[in-house]
Order: structure tokens, then sequence, then C-alpha cells
């Protein structure tokens, strides 16, 4: 088979600093065919760097250069640009969130069916190396039974008057739909089912975000298993950045992504609950590839297209995710708790509607 030829739509922060490096890490496998943005000389600037051959501000004008697309696009493009793109009969590796509303994911999901395409969501946290040993240790009890899984996002993320993420029409919500969606994703990756939450978001701290710029949200889980995410665009210092703390019954596994080190932290003596001066820390994993890590996300698209599997974060995982947060927000308006069961995990995906579920 030819080498997959790919075409990069949106050449803005993710499509440059954070794809380009992912992309020449799998020139054995693929070749970046073209790139297109509206702005053309980023466009011209990403071909340089991944040596495509051509470069436009038409996305219209790349498909006929490429097998498969990856969108890289403002939230309320995903949909009509990753339609036409699947209409074209191309495989589509869309940035996250999947779209910004259940028809358009629907619609997305159906016409990727309909035409036997790979269509996936570009989370890169569940294929980095460390990530995935920790959901084996999980899944195999290494360490006893997983209790409360905390994540922890500093970031400060600002944009000039106009940006499309300040706009909740455009991003398609706040922090939390934007970028918390990685974590309700890799929640459910760790966790399980959920059963129910509740979401608190402010934009004080943020004020050029429409919507939230700070999220907490809580999650429930079947098992009994809680899950936590705090996630802000205001940070003016972190010592956490991010980080990811999995508690287990035997001990606790973090994973600071500055560090790229996967630590155990054990053998508490158990008459005393002295977390600091007792516990014994273990490095049980090191990761030397830094940034956003899509090479991995890739490669495993890249295997879908291949073999005709489901990609790992497929159209509907993304759904339930998105389904998730949708009743979170509904609950938080009306002051309630957010019935978490019935996504569509396992049963009729369609028939779940993202709304109408709260616990009172
Ligand atoms: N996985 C991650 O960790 C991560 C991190 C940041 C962003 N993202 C995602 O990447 C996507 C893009 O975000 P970003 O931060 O790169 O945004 P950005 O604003 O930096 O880039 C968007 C680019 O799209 C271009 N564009 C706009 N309309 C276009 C059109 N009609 N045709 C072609 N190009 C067009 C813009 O000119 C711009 O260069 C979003 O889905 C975002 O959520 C993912």
């Amino acid at each position: 088979m030819h080498k997959i030829r790919l075409g990069i739509i949106g050449c803005g922060g993710m499509g440059t600093r954070s794809h380009v490096k992912g992309l020449l890490a799998l020139q054995d496998r693929m070749t970046v065919a073209a790139t297109c943005d509206i702005e053309i000389e980023r466009a011209k600037a990403v071909a340089i760097a991944v040596g495509a051959q051509v470069a436009v501000s038409d996305f219209r004008e790349l498909l006929e250069h490429v097998d498969a697309v990856l969108v890289a696009l403002p939230h309320d493009l995903h949909f009509p640009i990753g339609l036409s793109c699947l209409e074209a009969g191309k495989h589509v590796l869309m940035e996250k969130p999947l779209c910004n509303t259940e028809e358009q994911c629907i619609r997305l999901i159906e016409e990727a069916e309909r035409c036997k395409l790979t269509l996936m969501t570009a989370y890169p946290v569940p294929f980095w190396p460390i990530i995935r040993k920790m959901l084996e240790f999980v899944e195999n009890k290494t360490y006893g039974e997983v209790f409360q899984l905390s994540v922890w996002t500093e970031q400060y993320t600002i944009r000039d008057p106009g940006h499309w993420i300040l706009s909740a029409e455009r991003l398609g919500g706040g922090q939390f739909f934007s970028h918390g969606c990685h974590y309700i994703d890799l929640m459910f990756r760790f966790l399980g089912r959920p059963v129910k939450g509740v979401h608190m978001g402010s934009n004080k701290g943020t004020p050029w975000m429409e919507k939230e710029g700070t999220s907490n949200v809580t999650i429930e889980f079947e098992n009994g298993a809680m899950g936590y995410h705090f996630g802000t665009w205001g940070a003016r210092g972190t010592r956490l950045g991010w980080s990811l703390h999995v508690h287990c019954t035997e001990g606790m596994l973090e994973y600071n992504r500055k560090d790229n080190k996967l630590f155990l932290h054990s053998n508490l003596r158990k008459e005393r609950g002295d977390l600091v001066t007792r516990d014994r820390t273990r490095v049980l994993m090191e990761d030397d590839q830094g940034g956003k890590g899509t090479q991995y996300e890739t490669a495993h698209f890249l295997d879908c297209i291949a073999t005709g599997q489901r990609p790992i974060t497929d159209g509907t995982t993304s759904l339930q995710g998105l389904r998730a947060i949708w009743r979170l927000y509904e609950a938080d308006r009306a002051n309630a708790i957010a019935d978490l069961r019935s996504l569509g995990l396992d049963e009729d995906w369609k028939a779940e509607a993202a709304s109408g579920r709260i616990i009172k």
C-alpha cells in the first residue's frame, strides 16, 4: 500500500507547533501532501516544515491531493469542513472536541460509517506511553483498587480580542468543553461508567472568556471511585502544571508532564498517615518525548485506516464524553447534580440524549 497522503487543514497553534514534530516522526508511514490555512502564509510555512508540495487557502483545493486530513480548526468549523472531507471520501483525524453539538457529532459519525471511513478524535493523552502504562496498572489492579483520579491543568490561555476561543458560540462552551473534554474522556478510561457529577465554572480571573475560564468537576463512578478535574486558563503561576494522580489502595501513581516521569508513592507506614515524610517514592517509567506527543495518536489513526479497526478515540466514544459535559453544564445552570448514567456507552448510542438528565 502506498504511503497515506495527509492534508493539514488549519495551520495555527496546534497545526504548527504541536503536530509538525509528531508528523515528522512518522515519515516512513505517511507523507504530508498538502497544507491549508485561510492565512496562506501559515499554510506555506507548515508546508516547508513538513515537505508538502501544495499549500492552499481553500480546503477544497487540498482534497484532490490527499487520502486523509487532520482538521485543526476553530471548533465551529469542525462540523462543516469535517463533513465536506468525509463526503469527498477522506479519512478524518479531527482535533478535539469532535463537534459543538450532539446533532453535528451524530451526522459526522453516520457519514463516516456510511462511507466506511476512519473518523477519529485527536485526543493525544490516552496514547502517551506513560498513560498507557498507568491504565494497564489500574486495569490489572497492580497497586490495588483505584478510588480517586485527580487531574490538574493550570494554564494561562489568553488571546487578543476577537479570537475565536473567546466566543462561547465558536468554542462550543468554555474551558471545560474545550480542554476538559480531554479529562472526561480520560476519566472514563480509568474509572469506567460514570453515575453522577457536578461542574462549577467561573470566568473570574479570565475576563477575556465569554464562558468559564476555570472549572472544577467531580464525577462519581459505578465502581465507587471518584474523578476530579481542576482546569484553568487563568493561572499566573503553577507548581502542578499538568499533573495526574491516581490513588489506589496500595499506592498512588503520579504523572507530571513537566518531569515526564511516572512515580509510584507507596509503602506508607500504616500507623501514621504522614504522607510527606513516610511515603517512599519510586520512578516506574520515563518518557523522553516532550510536547504534545501527537505521533502516538497519529500512528493509531494510520493503523485504523490500514486495518479498518475502530479508533480507540472514535466518534461515538467522543460523543459520550461530550454528552457528559453538556449534561454537567445543564445541571450547573439548574443548580443540580447531573445524571451521567446511560451516555450510550454500550447501549444504542444514538438513543441517548445530551440533555434532560438531572438529579434534583
Ligand atoms: N490536543 C491538544 O492538546 C490541543 C491543544 C490546542 C488546540 N487544540 C485544538 O486544535 C484546534 C485548533 O486550535 P488552535 O489552537 O491551533 O487554533 P488557532 O486559532 O491557533 O488556529 C486555527 C487556524 O485555523 C485557520 N482557519 C480558520 N478558518 C479556516 C478555514 N476556513 N480554512 C482553513 N483554515 C482556517 C486560522 O487561520 C488558524 O491558523 C482546535 O480544535 C483546538 O481545540 C488541541
